[in-house]
């Protein structure tokens, strides 16, 4: 791979099946930026046990990412796609990071504690140490950019903090990385909920990547729209969250302005609009399930991806982690 050009990483959680959201907001433009960049991405398999996972759906559900991560365009020649857990180097330098970062740090998470709060029963070390492992999934590859949605920026920052730590101590071992935020655009909402993000946790309002058409189109035709007078179609994040969403959905997968839709659909209520707007989904969802059914069943193929991507990362991830083992002091192996 070409030396010269920056790096960007990113990674998704199997713990939950991709959606629009996961789709329009971050994957889709993972693909297009492939000739810009040296790409890294993984399945965050590690992190998805800080939560109890079913061990069966956990594996169904990675091996699927991967196939619909392919389905997606990311081409796995071009692309470095592989498992976390497949790569030993992130747990190694999660440790080492641990130690770098501070309790007080931790404890200021926002989702630690959301997630704490939320599985009152099951507040384990990995739920709170998380950050650090983070940290090591990003500092392991020197990136230049970490594209992820706005509630992942905190952990960005942190990453950013411990990375600076680590290097007043022991000289410039780290890239210092920036997080890439995707532009308003592509921040997808829950459609019963359009106040906050798409999310599998609330099902009727989340589209999944390899849901059938007749459910996607019953989604949006129950999509929530907005209770203002007017009922038109009309892009005010402000007023009418609901509709705008809807746009915003229409317009990443048209390209298509938002002046154009609300000429297209000017005199015209949420009633034509909605299932429009379904029907684009459809149509756009249609080709990735099929292909990544289709990648699903070549298991031979799906190995051979997800192996030459942990060799690929191993090779950079162990240069990375010998520095920093030889930085703190351990005896050379
Ligand atoms: N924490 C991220 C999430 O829950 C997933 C993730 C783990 C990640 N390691 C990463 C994202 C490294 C970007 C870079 O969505």
């Amino acid at each position: 791979m070409d030396d010269t050009k920056k790096i960007m990483l990113s990674g998704i959680q199997p713990s939950g099946d991709l959606h629009l959201g996961n789709y329009l907001g971050a994957i889709k433009n993972w693909a297009d930026r492939v000739e810009e960049f040296d790409c890294y991405y993984f399945m965050a398999d590690l992190h998805t046990i800080t939560v109890r996972q079913n061990p069966a759906d956990l594996r169904r559900r990675s091996l699927e990412q991967l196939a619909q991560y392919i389905a997606c365009g990311l081409d796995p020649e071009k692309n470095t796609l592989f498992f976390q857990s497949h790569v030993p180097a992130h747990a190694q330098l999660g440790w080492v990071l641990d130690c770098y970062t501070m309790f007080g740090e931790l404890s200021r998470m926002t989702q630690f504690k959301d997630k704490s709060a939320k599985h009152k029963d099951n507040i384990n070390a990995g739920l709170f140490t998380y950050p650090a492992l983070m940290a090591a999934d990003i500092l392991l590859y020197q990136p230049d950019y970490v594209p992820v949605g706005e509630d992942q920026k905190q952990h960005v920052e942190l990453t950013r903090d411990v990375a600076q730590r680590f290097n007043g101590i022991y000289g410039p071992v780290f890239k210092i990385p920036e997080p890439y935020i995707p532009k308003a655009g592509a921040r997808i909402m829950g459609l019963t909920v359009p106040g906050s993000k798409m999310s599998k946790s609330i099902p009727e309002g989340c589209v999944f990547l390899m849901e059938k058409p007749e459910d996607i189109q019953r989604k949006f035709r129950r999509a929530v729209t907005d209770s203002d007078t007017e009922r038109c179609v009309r892009y005010d994040p402000v007023a009418k969250p609901g509709v705008s969403n809807l746009m915003n959905i229409y317009s990443a997968i048209t390209g298509r302005t938002f002046e154009a839709i609300e000429a297209e659909f000017d005199g015209q209520g949420y009633g034509a609009f909605k299932p429009k707007v379904g029907e684009a989904v459809i149509e756009c969802l249609r080709p990735i399930r099929e292909e990544a059914t289709r990648i699903l069943k070549d298991k031979g193929y799906l190995e051979g991806v997800y192996r030459a991507g942990a060799e690929k990362a191993s090779r950079v991830a162990n240069k990375t982690l010998r520095k920093v083992y030889k930085k703190v002091g351990f005896v050379q192996p």
